[in-house]
């Protein structure tokens, strides 16, 4: 029999392309969404789907009830604006939520989570490359939520009360991109924002000088690197970057998206506003732990990301970005 592996987060865009590449690789995969910024189109056919919310115990327990060899746990509130305008919300679907899905894992005896942690757990590093042994000082609710659910993941895996060996791993994901990325949410990834502001011939904003950098890993590398660690028993207990190692600026982004689009930053209207609470200066991983603990490697470029994403994002505003704009 396959074996199962439950993703939550799964209609979401890093979690639909973690249930792809779950598939193709023999398993069951079974995913779970409230669709509060996933979409249930993206599921793959071949998954089990659950409309279900973290927060809400007793779904997840009809989930994990029919049985369950490995979580990915992804799904969390990812805005860092809202996290600041909600924080309750944002604790308790980060927090809260992980500490459900736990508490399942611990009741079914689960013996594998993965869990998606963030960069923003960082907030001003004093180093770049930004090692994983930096000092974690977030500096926004959700870097915070998200640093409180990593903990409770790795402290939980190290209670000694427990009866069976519960193995974790997380990943501190830096800026990811790329097909199915959201492109009308103001609140989702600067780069679907700048694409999706093209798309409509609206002005692309940029907060500060647009002189910060991002480290833009593409889902396609961050999917790679999930499954290796799924196989690898050296990612037990781990807590791994996933970044490229390649800072871009904002400016960089938004002239690579508008020349794609055949314009520029003179004949395009881009406006330059104040930096946002939570906002980070110089992002870039450091990623020898991933390459040397699991061999991985990232493949896709910048550039080629980049195209692949604005591709990907023409064809499919061609067909369903008018149908979501309206729900
Ligand atoms: C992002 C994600 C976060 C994730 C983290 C690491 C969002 C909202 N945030 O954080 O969930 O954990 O990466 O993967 O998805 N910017 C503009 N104009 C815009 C939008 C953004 O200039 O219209 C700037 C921001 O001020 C920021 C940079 O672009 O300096 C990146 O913004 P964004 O992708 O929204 O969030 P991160 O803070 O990088």
């Amino acid at each position: 029999m396959k074996k199962r592996v439950l993703i939550t987060g799964g209609a979401g865009f890093i979690g639909s392309h973690l249930a792809d590449k779950l598939l193709a690789s023999g398993w069951h995969v079974v995913c779970l969404d409230n669709e509060s910024t996933g979409f249930a189109y993206n599921v793959n056919p071949q998954a089990e789907y659950y409309k279900a919310d973290v927060r809400n115990s007793a779904e997840l327990d009809k989930v994990f009830r029919k049985g369950v060899d490995a979580v990915f746990h992804i799904a969390g509130q990812t805005s860092t604006i809202l996290s600041f305008t909600d924080p309750k919300n944002d604790l308790e679907v980060n927090v809260h939520g992980t500490l459900n899905v736990l508490s399942k894992c611990l009741q079914y005896k689960v013996s594998r989570l993965l869990f998606a942690s963030s960069m923003t757990t960082y907030g001003f590093p004093e180093k770049v490359p930004i090692h994983e042994n930096e000092i974690l000082k977030p500096v926004s609710y959700y870097g915070i939520t998200k640093y409180a659910a990593e903990r409770y993941v790795h402290a939980t895996a190290l209670r000694n009360d427990l009866d069976f060996k519960f193995f974790v791993t997380s990943f501190r994901m830096f800026n990811v991109y790329g097909e199915r990325q959201g492109l009308n949410n103001p609140y989702q990834g600067v780069a679907g924002i700048f694409i999706g502001n093209l798309l409509r011939g609206e002005p692309i904003t940029i907060h500060s000088d647009g002189e910060q950098t991002r480290d833009f890993v593409h889902i396609e590398d961050v999917a790679r690197a999930w499954i290796l660690a799924l196989n690898s028993s050296e990612a037990d207990g781990r807590v791994f970057n996933l970044g490229t190692g390649v800072p871009h600026s904002i400016n960089r982004l938004a002239d690579t998206v508008l020349e794609a689009f055949g314009k520029s930053r003179k004949d395009y209207p881009v406006r330059y506003a104040p930096l946002r609470p939570g906002d980070q200066k110089n992002m870039v991983a450091d990623i020898s732990l991933v390459r040397k603990t699991l061999g991985w490697e990232p493949k896709v470029n910048f550039n080629e990301g980049m195209k692949r994403t604005i591709q990907w994002a023409i064809k499919h505003d061609a067909t369903t970005v008018k149908t979501e704009k309206t729900t």
